[in-house]
């Protein structure tokens, strides 16, 4: 999933060299797949089959579509799913993301990997074999540079030292 740029492209490269046929995904980039596949990959490796889908993987529907073209092209599920594709935007204040940006970040990062499993899990359970790799970043769990501030600024304190205003806390 997601191969049409660093990451992905160099797992179908090391995929490739241990004789993997391979399902590769894009979701803009056509340019930068079609020459990884048809200037490197393929005739290094003429033996393998190499197919190209593209895909939104915040599209439930593309992703069903992308499964039917791989059982087409294939004859089977993959036995090895590697989802790669992200989506992130470095906004360091957490009042500046909206709550259009969370949703589709979430989409992408998380909800199309449930769905990728859930699109191979029953083959890998058919023959009892199966690998899922998943792509992360530390952004998933924690602040700092690629995500949100660790702390917020500290509150003012009046001439005492004590705080001018109590916080609200909500507890649920
Ligand atoms: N690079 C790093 O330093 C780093 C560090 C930690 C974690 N990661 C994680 O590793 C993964 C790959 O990183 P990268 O740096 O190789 O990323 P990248 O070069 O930005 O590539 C992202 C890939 O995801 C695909 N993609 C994005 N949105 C998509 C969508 N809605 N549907 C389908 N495909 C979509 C892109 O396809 P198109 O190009 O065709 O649109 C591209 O192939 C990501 O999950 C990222 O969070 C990267």
């Amino acid at each position: 999933m997601g191969n049409s740029f660093r990451i992905g492209s160099a797992c179908a490269r090391q995929l490739a060299q241990h004789g993997v046929h391979l399902a590769l995904t894009y979701s803009s980039n056509l340019a930068s797949i079609t020459a990884l596949v048809n200037d490197e990959l393929k005739p290094a490796h003429p033996d393998l089959r190499i197919s190209i889908h593209q895909v939104d993987v915040s599209s439930a529907e593309q992703i069903e579509k992308m499964f039917t073209e791989i059982d087409a092209q294939h004859g089977q599920r993959p036995d090895i799913l590697v989802s790669n594709a992200g989506y992130g935007k470095r906004v360091p204040n957490v009042w500046d993301i909206s709550l259009e940006e969370f949703d589709y970040t979430i989409t992408v990062n998380l909800r199309a990997s449930f769905i990728l499993v859930k699109g191979v899990v029953e083959h890998m359970k058919a023959q009892r074999w199966g690998r899922i790799v998943f792509m992360s970043s530390i952004a998933g769990y924690g602040g700092g540079i690629n995500g949100c501030r660790k702390h917020p600024p500290s509150p003012k304190k009046n001439k005492k030292g004590k705080r001018k205003k109590k916080n609200l806390t909500c507890v649920m």
